[in-house]
């Protein structure tokens, strides 16, 4: 039996990168995987594949996370065709990189709405069905630049600063329900999201790294599994930095 046996896990923005990694994780533990993307294309049904190919229920949804309206209605579906939700991963986000003298309004709104606001929308959707179950476990995304700051990315720090707070919060709300919130707050890990930097910015990052190379989407996903699954069941209201001793 795998740690995740009989329990439905629901992935925000998992059709690549950390997400996927994540979600095909819960899946070789026996987790039947919902999650969402702006748009499931070939590359959002080829995830679905991996997914199933582990002999678990799989399913994407096209739905953008940002979208109140557009969340209570995919969280209602998946809760019709899975039955339950017990795992929820709030991973969708996005950069949009700028110094504050020269951001604009649309960069701050717009990562604010996907990187925060979503984890709002999805945790107001997917509490009510936790609750009823009494139990669930909540894990927010975040990054270390959410614990330490970033010049040149005060609306994304802002953002994932944000998500460990929110965590935190529905910890102290929801504990007596048996619903578990943590935050994990990965380093520089090589995804989509890296490999669009500047070459010199990648070895900047790298050098400031003790362990001296970026992380790989698995280490997420096996911080994410512990988070997850009973393995943490005494664990709440935490942020667990993953990132090759980068901040300490
Ligand atoms: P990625 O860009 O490869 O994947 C993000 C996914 O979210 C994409 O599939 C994208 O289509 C989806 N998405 C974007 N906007 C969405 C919306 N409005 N609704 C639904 N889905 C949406 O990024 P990656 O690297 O896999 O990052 C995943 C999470 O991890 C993000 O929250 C990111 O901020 C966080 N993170 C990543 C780090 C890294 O080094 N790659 C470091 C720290 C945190």
């Amino acid at each position: 039996m795998g740690l995740l046996t009989g329990k439905t896990a629901l992935i925000t923005g998992a059709a690549r990168g950390i997400g996927k990694a994540i979600a095909l994780k819960f899946a070789e533990e026996g987790a039947n995987i919902a999650f969402t993307d702006l748009v499931i294309d070939e590359n959002g049904q080829q995830t679905e594949k991996e997914i199933a190919a582990f002999g678990v229920k799989a399913k994407g949804y096209a739905s953008n996370a940002a979208d109140f309206a557009q969340t209570e209605e995919v969280v209602n579906q998946i809760k019709a065709d899975f039955g339950s939700i017990d795992i929820l991963v709030n991973n969708a986000g996005i950069t949009k990189d700028g110094l504050m003298l020269r951001m604009t309004e649309q960069q701050w709104d717009a990562v604010i709405a996907v990187n925060l606001k979503s984890a709002f929308n999805f945790i107001h959707a997917c509490t009510p069905i936790m609750m009823r179950q009494r139990g669930g476990s909540i894990i927010n995304m975040s990054s270390v630049v959410g614990v330490h700051g970033n010049a040149g990315q005060c609306n994304y720090s802002a953002s994932k600063a944000g998500l460990i707070a929110l965590a935190k919060s529905i910890a102290q709300e929801m504990g007596a329900k048996g619903i578990r919130a943590n935050a994990i707050a990965p380093g520089f890990i090589e995804t989509a999201m890296t490999a669009a930097l500047p070459e010199d910015v990648r070895k900047e990052w790298v050098q400031k790294i003790p362990l001296r190379r970026g992380g790989q989407v698995e280490d997420i996903a096996n911080t994410a599994l512990y988070l997850a699954s009973d393995l943490s069941s005494y664990v709440s209201g935490q942020v667990i930095q993953v990132d090759g001793g980068m901040n300490m």
